[in-house]
């Protein structure tokens, strides 16, 4: 017998659950594996970092990305005025930084924790990532709670890592 996964729609007219609540919304959204990332800046705000798993590609030409930074997060300013960030790939072993990067620990004490050189936008780029794109903000557009900072890549550096870190229900994976 096929069994069917229970349907949660976004059109109230296309389901009978109708629209999803923020928990059921989060819920399901937790169902989306994704990779993990620190995404850096330094500059006349300072110098900032965190986690993020909202990341994608979104053209090859030019080279550009995106990463979802929610407004009420403490580096926000920070990343607004820099106007620039690097977007450093987690791989194997990299679960504790993540979660530094992901909390509430203070900026020192974040950066105290890994190794660092610099790249051609300033943001730090972290030594035993994957890759790392240094990226200029080239648009930002708002989007409820969050803005879509859209990146272009001015820079990128692959690493030796093998493995990739991926955040799945709400736990880390490596692939
Ligand atoms: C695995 C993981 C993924 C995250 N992804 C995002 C993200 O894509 N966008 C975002 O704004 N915050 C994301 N966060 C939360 C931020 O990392 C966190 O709010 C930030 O580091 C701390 O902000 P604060 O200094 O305002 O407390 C994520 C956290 C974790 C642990």
């Amino acid at each position: 017998m096929q069994t069917s996964p229970v349907a949660t729609t976004v059109d109230p007219s296309a389901g009978s659950q109708g629209v999803p609540d923020k928990v059921e919304f989060r819920n399901a959204m937790a169902r989306l594996g994704a990779a993990v990332n620190i995404i850096t800046t330094d500059g006349p705000g300072g110098r900032a970092g965190f986690t993020a798993s909202a990341v994608c590609s979104v053209s090859d030409e030019p080279p550009s990305l995106l990463v979802c930074l929610n407004r009420s997060a403490s580096v926000y300013e920070t990343f607004k005025r820099n106007g620039v960030l690097c977007v450093n790939v987690l791989g194997a072993g990299h679960q504790a930084i993540s979660s530094l990067f992901g909390g509430k620990t203070a900026m020192d004490e974040r950066f105290a924790s890994a190794s660092w050189s610099s790249g051609p936008s300033g943001s730090p780029i972290l030594q035993d990532a994957s890759v790392s794109f240094d990226c200029r903000l080239s648009q930002i557009t708002e989007v409820g709670t969050h803005d879509v900072l859209i990146c272009e890549v001015i820079s990128l550096s692959t690493g030796e890592q093998a493995q990739s870190l991926i955040y799945f229900n709400r736990q880390y994976h490596e692939l």
